[in-house]
């Protein structure tokens, strides 16, 4: 039986509440919290955005979305009943001089109460809505708010929007959220290196040849194109969720879980990466985009077609790297990062390659032991070994796999994300959001990787959907003769 940790009474405000974002992710997991009664009928969900609609129509609008979206949550009408009665619609411009701000104080007669602002709109409106919000008198002592990614484009931008809201807010009510820091999973990797001595012995250069991360997804951009194609990969995904996963691989010990134990060894990581020449990007870092291809027994088209602008375009929809942490425990071991739409399946790992015996007595030796943490699309644990190779005569060593899986294990799915994310902002719980000072040294690691690329000094080479990215990508471990996962046997 999970256990149920309630929250006190609050307001949450969803600014951008007619998004994709909302209604796929933010609504739905907030229904299943209220279904495991972590909430009461006290709560309001207060939901702002510029269309047209009345409490009464957005609740219907959201109630089919939830047939959608959380499907094996509707069959209680009851339930669904009760969590729509918690939704309240206010129609507000945000960017409207004239924005009518009345109709939220309503919405929030009581300054007591836990108060969460989340911000789902383009990040370019967070300074102005935090700004409108202290005008308006609404940052109550009790306030926090929460920041979708992505927190800029660039440093510079990046430091705008957090001086921008550091102005209203001070850090610790500033939630910035990385949904991948929600994840089951990733999560666990905490559990698993510092509950484990057994483990956390190993976790060195020492003993660890080289490290995978490789967030795969089979989706191409769908109808993100807009966002997308002035994102690209780099941005999406590397900058924010790739590198969050390496910090909590890469990480020393925090001296506790409180956040800015955690956040305080994460930044040594991040300080600590490599940092990026235009020689080093040209060598260690892959850029694609996916041209048309068969993925699943079907055909998918091509970037540019989903893109449907008519035009070529320079956005890499995939992005490899490798790279290495100066730091005494991992100086001498790469770090290589993945992760690219439209690619042969949808994964979420981390490999830990360990190191092959240094005499080896056995002369068919495999590979060397690895051990496989995966956490999408299903949590799971892999640890390969060699063991011997059953049958008379001689001793022979062949890779043998211990493995176990969350959902077996446990008999739960996994939460989403959301879920957990959306009540410890509600529960004043900022440790697995992302400091101010984090996201800034992501970006200055990751922005000489742009500035080499606006410079045109790498290729964007093309890889079919339904593979795994362009053939240098292979390249780039066979130079430190190593393989990626899906190639290795066993
Ligand atoms: C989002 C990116 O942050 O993460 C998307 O904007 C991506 O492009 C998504 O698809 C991947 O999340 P997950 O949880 O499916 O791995």
């Amino acid at each position: 039986m999970a256990l149920v940790n309630r929250t006190e009474p609050f307001d949450y405000v969803i600014f951008g509440a007619t998004g994709d974002l909302t209604r796929r992710k933010l609504l739905p997991a907030f229904l299943r919290r209220f279904h495991a009664g972590e909430f009461e009928q006290d709560v309001r969900l207060i939901c702002v955005a510029r269309s047209d609609y009345t409490t009464e129509t957005f609740r219907a609008y959201i109630l089919d979305q939830l047939h959608k979206f959380a499907p094996d949550m509707t069959a209680d009408q009851d339930l669904l009943h009760s969590f729509t009665g918690l939704l309240h619609y206010v129609q507000l411009d945000v960017t409207a001089p004239e924005a009518d701000w009345q109709r939220l104080h309503d919405a929030l007669p009581d300054p007591e109460r836990i108060r969460v602002f989340y911000l789902a709109t383009a990040p370019s409106l967070y300074a102005q809505i935090c700004t409108a919000l202290a005008a308006q008198n609404l940052i109550s002592p009790h306030a926090r708010v929460v920041l979708e990614k992505p927190i800029g484009t660039s440093l510079a931008t990046a430091l705008e929007v957090n001086s921008g809201v550091g102005r209203f807010f001070p850090e610790e009510s500033i939630y910035r959220i990385d949904h991948y820091l929600g994840k089951e999973g990733v999560q666990n990797i905490l559990a698993l290196r510092f509950a484990n001595p057994v483990l956390e012995k190993l976790w060195s250069a020492e003993a660890i040849e080289h490290v995978q991360i490789t967030a795969a997804e089979t989706v191409g951009i769908g109808g993100r194109g807009g966002y997308y194609d002035e994102a690209g990969a780099l941005r999406d995904m590397v900058q924010n969720h790739l590198l969050q996963v390496l910090c909590m691989v890469a990480m020393d010990a925090p001296a506790s879980l409180r956040a800015d134990d955690l956040r305080n060894e994460k930044l040594k990581v991040l300080n600590a990466l490599r940092p990026m020449t235009p020689d080093m990007v040209r060598q260690n870092v892959i850029r694609g985009q996916y041209t048309a291809g068969r993925l699943k027994g079907q055909d998918v088209p091509g970037y540019v077609q989903d893109l449907d602008t008519g035009r070529a375009s320079n956005t890499e929809s995939f992005v490899a790297i490798r790279t290495k942490i100066r730091t005494a425990r991992w100086g001498n071991t790469p770090f290589y990062l993945r992760t690219g739409k439209r690619l042969a399946t949808k994964t979420t790992e981390i490999v830990i390659q360990f190191r092959p015996q240094p005499w080896p007595i056995f002369t068919n030796m495999p590979s060397s032991g690895r051990l496989v943490i995966r956490i999408d699309p299903h949590g799971e644990l892999a640890l390969v070994l060699g063991v011997r190779d059953p049958g008379a005569g001689g001793l022979r060593v062949r890779n043998a796999t211990l493995a176990m899986s969350y959902e077996h294990e446990f008999s739960i799915s996994y939460q989403d994300s959301y879920e957990r994310l959306l009540l410890d902002a509600v529960r004043g719980d900022p440790a697995l959001f992302i400091r101010r000072d984090e996201v800034e040294a992501s970006w200055k690691w990751v922005e000489p990787i742009l500035e080499t690329w606006r410079q045109g000094l790498t290729p964007l080479e093309p890889y079919a959907a339904g593979g795994w990215g362009p053939p240098s990508t292979r390249a780039l471990l066979a130079r430190d003769g190593a393989l990626w996962h899906e190639d290795m046997l066993t």
